[in-house]
């Protein structure tokens, strides 16, 4: 069988990927599953290895859990390596939150002031997991969820020794279910282009069996009420004139960047009414633990279901499954551009359709980015490439410059405040720094 090492293993969202495994079990045999997480994840760790234990048994399968702190020594034999950290924990994601908020400034973990800290507190320790693989595994492939994970990506295809690593994430799985629910016909039945970044893709084209059904689909957009926002994020309808102008399906993430003054206020309103998302989300895990560690429950809870990744396993767990079955079919994952978008380097992360084959993604080209966004892609991408630049070389003014490119920000005087705040409230885990 395979080996599966899950790193972030104490991470509330696990039993999801136990579920995942369950059910693919015949077609992606996993038989050994190693938990890894630090110090402080210790504890949740131990929790989620017995509820795995019990999911496993009541499925009946021979599937072996195993939970540790030792990465190196798990790494070993590892066939796939799913990596789902969160530097510094939600104590760290509050900061990336309130900081910004305070200034009047988005507060989010993976987009503006705070998406930037997320990763320049990550890329370092995807670097080392890397290393780690390239020394111990270097057949296994690494699947990414740690945010922001276009740009995490993209940092460890650039300067880790470990090529074989996959960006993965559930928004493009949740417009999908969105425009289902409009059409009132199954997921599975559609299918959409995407193209741009992670948390800044746009569905260019829709189809429904093989039909392309795009202006329909925008017209239901324009005239129904459909939610397909994660979670986490608050919700706001579309503006009828934008969509029209747009001609594409807008990403969730895409209402921080056109409705931005809106999103500001509901976001500072509802942090002043119930803090931020990570105060709302360590709630929730409270909740998720206190039944995680309740020996009668075996399965995953419901309430995992009021968390922003909720169904995130999926896209994981199916990736896996297609890249040791060489599947050839569609999925939509972070990978390398290689001139798929031209407008683009080559050697940046995207977020693309692709070919799912045994040596990995191959992406499906969509043409030329439209005029209306090409612009702001462009933007955004070498805003990320500042961010990697600045987790790499621990360079002030790389970090500064991404904060003044980022339109979450701009302003270089904020820009320069928020900065410096956060370089403090985050300092032990930027050591680059
Ligand atoms: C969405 C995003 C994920 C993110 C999650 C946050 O699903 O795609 O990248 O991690 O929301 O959800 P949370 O429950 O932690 O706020
Ligand atoms: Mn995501």
């Amino acid at each position: 069988g395979l080996k599966l090492v899950v790193i972030g293993g104490g991470s509330s969202y696990t039993p999801e990927i136990i579920e995942g495994l369950i059910d693919r079990y015949h077609r992606f045999p996993v038989t050994s599953v190693v938990l890894v997480d630090v110090a402080e994840g210790e504890e949740k760790m131990q929790t989620v290895a017995s509820l795995s234990r019990r999911m496993i048994a009541e499925a009946g399968l021979p599937v072996e859990i195993h939970a540790g702190k030792d990465r190196k020594k798990a790494l070993h034999h590892a066939d796939f390596v799913m990596v789902q950290v969160r530097v510094g924990g939600l104590q760290a994601r509050y900061y990336d939150e309130q900081i910004p908020l305070k200034h009047r400034l988005i507060g989010q973990e993976t987009n503006g002031a705070g998406g930037i800290f997320n990763a320049l507190r990550t890329i370092p320790v995807l670097l080392d997991i890397a290393q780690d693989m390239h020394n111990i595994c270097p057949e296994a492939w690494l699947i990414n969820f740690s945010n922001p994970a276009g740009i995490v990506t993209e940092a460890v295809l650039k300067h880790s020794p470990h090529p074989k690593v996959v960006g993965v994430c559930n928004i493009p799985y949740n417009m999908r279910t969105g425009i289902a629910s409009l059409f009132d016909v199954g997921v599975e039945r559609i299918s959409v282009e995407f193209l741009g970044l992670n948390h800044f893709s746009f569905g260019k084209r829709v189809f429904i069996d093989g039909k392309d059904r795009t202006s329909e689909t925008m017209e239901k957009l324009m005239n129904q009420d459909v939610d397909y926002a994660p979670a986490n994020i608050v919700s706001l309808p579309w503006n009828k004139t934008f969509l029209r102008m747009l001609g594409m399906i807008p990403n969730p993430y895409h209402q921080y960047y056109f409705q931005q003054e809106t999103m500001l206020e509901k976001d500072f309103e509802q942090w002043k009414e119930q803090g931020t998302r990570a105060e709302m989300v360590m709630q929730v895990e409270k909740n998720l633990f206190r039944q995680y560690a309740d020996e009668s429950v075996k399965a995953k809870p419901k309430e995992l279901e009021e968390r922003g990744g909720a169904y995130y396993s999926d896209a994981a767990c199916n990736l896996m499954e297609s890249i040791y079955n060489h599947s050839l079919d569609v999925q939509t994952v972070n990978t390398r551009n290689n001139g798929c978008l031209p407008e683009l380097a080559d050697d940046t992360v995207i977020e693309v359709n692709s070919l799912i084959t045994a040596n990995g993604p191959r992406p499906i080209a969509v043409g030329s980015i439209p005029r209306q966004t090409s612009g702001l892609l462009i933007q955004m991408k070498k805003m990320e490439e500042l961010v990697i630049e600045a987790a790499v070389t621990g360079n002030y003014y790389s970090a500064y410059a991404a904060f003044v490119m980022n339109p979450l920000v701009r302003s270089d005087e904020k820009a320069q405040i928020v900065l410096d705040e956060l370089l403090e409230a985050h300092k032990d885990f930027l050591p680059q720094f």
